[in-house]
């Protein structure tokens, strides 16, 4: 089995997806002890955002710059949508920020989305080409959104769940903690119940 396993908190060692997604990977690790797993921290190192350059190395096959540093750019999609193509599972670390996915994240995210390798258009409409691989959220949120008046305001689960079902990921599972910054009683509780989470949603999705 091989993990992507993707952060993207700006908060270090003090963000609360980190922890669950760290405990996420720990419990796929302890069913299955071969799994190799691959790290890419979105905030400490991030990815530059997409411009019409950067698109331009995969959006318009066959488009080689003849300017080095955009190469290299164009060598980095090659290696993101790879290790993306070549994971089993991708667990990702993601804090709700101003209603959506931390823009860090969201160049990961526009790299990956490649025609003709993880999804293409049809006559029918899209095909996603992505395979039969599973995405772990760890989703953390301030407030309150799986249900009641800011429900519709979610950007960042539902998001998501379009985003990998668009590329042929279907099987999208969310560990999630909300009410993180309404006191530290909630914050405990909200923590507890999602790490208490993670082994029934890992055993789910992979039931051998
Ligand atoms: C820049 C920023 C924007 C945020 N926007 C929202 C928001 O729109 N809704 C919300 O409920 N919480 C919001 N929060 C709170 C975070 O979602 C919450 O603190 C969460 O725990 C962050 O996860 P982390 O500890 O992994 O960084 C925001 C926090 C930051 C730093």
């Amino acid at each position: 089995m091989k993990i992507l396993h993707l952060d993207s908190s700006i908060l270090g060692e003090a963000s609360a997806s980190r922890t669950l997604s760290a405990a996420v990977v720990e419990e796929l690790r302890t069913l299955h002890p071969s799994a190799q797993v691959s790290v890419r921290d979105l905030a400490q190192t991030p990815i530059a955002h997409l411009d019409g350059a950067i698109a331009a190395g995969f959006r318009s096959p066959g488009v080689v710059s003849d300017d080095a540093a955009m190469r290299v750019e164009h060598a980095l999609s090659e290696t993101l949508v790879s290790e993306l193509l070549d994971s089993d599972v991708i667990v990702l670390g993601v804090p709700m920020y101003n209603f959506s996915v931390p823009s860090q994240l969201k160049a990961w995210l526009d790299r990956v989305a490649q025609p003709g390798r993880t999804f293409r258009y049809t006559d029918t409409g899209p095909i996603g080409l992505s395979g039969d691989k599973a995405v772990i959220v760890a989703s953390t949120r301030g407030g309150m959104y799986s249900s009641g008046p800011a429900e519709v305001m979610d950007h960042q689960e539902s998001y998501l769940k379009a985003f990998f079902g668009f590329l042929g990921i279907q099987r999208v599972r969310f560990v999630r903690a909300e009410l993180l910054t309404k006191g530290a009683e909630l914050r405990s509780k909200s923590m507890r119940e999602a790490l208490a989470h993670i082994p029934a949603t890992v055993a789910g999705l992979f039931p051998n």
